[in-house]
């Protein structure tokens, strides 16, 4: 194994015992040794637009939104410094909302290179009083709090901000504080009945709004975006799947030249498409590790293997594991011992494979952006701790590689197109979520081979009925629980006593929150049906009608 402590971009991969199987293994950078990895912009060559975070909750929405225009961009604190940014090549600049007002003590403000740099600026809601109070005007609190929908009435229409829009649009407000003065060299550009000036802008491309663009509830929002990109910020819309592919394989090219790679693969859509990204760039010198905990659902190893070796062509290294996993398990009740007990096996297994390689000099990790903007501290500082979620797996304390993380600055829907310019099966790509630990977490109490075949039939009826009804691609995730609970029944002229399972179906955008789903009751029926006529060990179905909070999408 290489040891490359010099490298900036190197990080060592610690096994410490405290493992979160969530994600493997964390690594908190930072921490003696360990140091983010030296990134290149996925726009190194294209435009990109900032959003300096006020610390509302709909940041990372703007930066979806701007994503969705095909213009990259980057979600970074109000203290980010002008030598942070400019690699990125700004086109413009995004003040978010926040929940501050601009006279608080410690009332975040925009950085001052940002009023030198010239660039195009757009302020939403907190954003716009930061504009109006660091610029010369007035800001106040307003007569009365408004949130909820509005009425916007232009009154400029030749503003770019309005370009192909109606002089009258609905709008989502959401503040206390209001623009009472503007500053020298702006006018207002729009109003509603609370406030007289709901936009304002200057003639340097300096522009501001109280509402919120960014959300569903401002059906013209998302245009509104579009005009301040293309025709303030004058950006070109580079930032396609197509072009992100092009630009990561020359990027890992250059990152690993001669190196060897090795992946662990889950099967899902995170690792795939960075394993099939970086097989794209550097063929064979990439090896995909698939470990086989004995915890997937049914057929679920064939297909890993199938899509990875037969459709993508890649070297695979594929250990079945199962026997080690169930003995691990065995009278674990607990579910965070559970959760360690897989976390633990699994960087066992995974190292004593990824020694049998030889030379290797780089891991390959699916870290999407989320995961990045959550590591960023919450003093704000970007460049500072940095926690990195390990998806896949761990390597020996000694051996010190440096990561490949094409997926970075990609969001999950991002990654999904990215899947699809690289030619992977769409019942890949559109793979609901699956934890790593697996059936483990939905069978409550000890796992045994013999619960696991029965969760394994019960989740192959859910899945079988979801699909058929057409409702897969709706759902986040759907699958069955195995509780431990056992009640009585009757079949035919014969008293049963067998297990009860329950079915979970969620819709969400991100996980953080869910919604169970309104599964119509002729799918809930056969699925019941189905389930206690052909796993003779259930003879009780329910449905989980739980929404997250209070509860968790998975059970365990
Ligand atoms: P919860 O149950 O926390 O789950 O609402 C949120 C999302 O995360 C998935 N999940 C996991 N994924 N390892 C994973 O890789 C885990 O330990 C784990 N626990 C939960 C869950 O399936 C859902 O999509």
């Amino acid at each position: 194994m290489t040891s490359q402590s010099n490298d900036p971009a190197t990080h060592r991969i610690s096994t410490s015992g405290d493992v979160e199987v969530s994600t493997y293994l964390e690594i908190a950078e930072g921490k003696e040794g360990l140091r983010p990895a030296a990134q290149e912009t996925p726009s190194g060559k294209g435009e990109a637009v900032v959003v300096i975070d006020f610390g509302s909750q709909y940041s990372r929405l703007i930066a979806r939104r701007i994503r969705e225009c095909n213009v990259y961009c980057e979600i970074v604190p109000p203290s980010v410094s002008w030598e942070q940014v400019a690699p990125l090549n700004p086109r413009g600049v995004i003040l978010s909302g926040g929940p501050a007002s601009v006279y608080d003590p410690n009332a975040p403000m925009a950085p001052a290179w940002l009023y030198e740099s010239g660039l195009p600026i757009l302020g939403i809601c907190y954003g716009l009083q930061v504009l109006a109070h660091q610029l010369g005007g007035k800001v106040v609190p307003g007569n009365m709090r408004e949130y909820g929908h509005a009425s916007l009435h232009q009154n400029d229409a030749t503003s770019p901000l309005f370009a192909d829009l109606p002089s009258s649009m609905t709008v989502w407000m959401s503040h206390g504080d209001q623009v009472q003065e503007l500053p020298p060299g702006f006018r207002s550009l729009a109003h509603t009945d609370n406030s007289p000036i709901a936009v304002m802008g200057n003639d340097n491309g300096v522009l501001g709004l109280q509402f919120h663009p960014e959300v569903v509830h401002t059906p013209d929002g998302k245009k509104i975006i579009e005009n301040f990109l293309y025709h303030v910020c004058q950006c070109q819309g580079t930032w396609t799947p197509t072009n992100f592919v092009d630009e990561s394989v020359a990027r890992i090219q250059a990152q690993v030249g001669n190196g060897k790679v090795i992946c662990a693969l889950s099967g899902g859509v995170d690792s795939t498409v960075t394993a099939a990204l970086i097989h794209r760039a550097i063929g064979d010198q990439l090896t995909c590790i698939f470990v086989n905990n004995g915890l997937l659902r049914q057929g679920e190893a064939e297909q890993v293997i199938d899509t990875v070796e037969r459709n993508l062509k890649m070297k695979l290294v594929y250990v079945d594991a199962t026997e080690d996993f169930l003995t691990r398990l065995a009278a674990v009740v607990d579910p965070e011992q559970k959760r360690r007990a897989i976390g633990e096996e699994f960087i066992r297994v995974f190292e004593k494979q990824a020694e049998q390689l030889g030379q290797v000099d780089f891991l390959a990790q699916g870290t999407l952006y989320p995961d990045v903007i959550e590591s960023q501290s919450s003093d704000g500082n970007a460049s500072a701790t940095i926690k990195t979620h390990h998806n896949v797996g761990g390597l020996p304390e000694n051996m010190t590689l440096s990561l490949v993380e094409p997926l970075r600055y990609l969001f999950k829907d991002e990654v999904r197109e990215a899947g699809l310019a690289l030619d992977l099966p769409e019942e890949m790509v559109y793979r609901q979520p699956f934890p790593g630990p697996g059936l483990a977490i939905r069978i409550i109490g000890e796992v045994t081979w013999e619960k696991l075949e029965v969760l394994r039939a019960c989740d192959w009826i859910v899945m079988d009925e979801i699909q058929q009804a057409n409702l897969y691609n709706e759902l986040w995730q759907s699958f069955a629980v195995l509780t431990d609970t056992r009640t009585v029944g009757v079949m035919g002229d014969f008293r049963t006593y067998g297990y009860m399972v329950a079915i979970r179906a969620v819709t969400s955008e991100d996980a953080m929150t869910a919604d169970w789903a309104r599964l119509p009751y002729d799918v809930l029926a056969k699925i019941s049906n189905r389930i206690v006529n052909e796993v003779s060990e259930v003879n009780r179905v329910v449905y989980d009608i739980t929404s997250k909070p209070p509860g968790t999408i998975e059970w365990e």
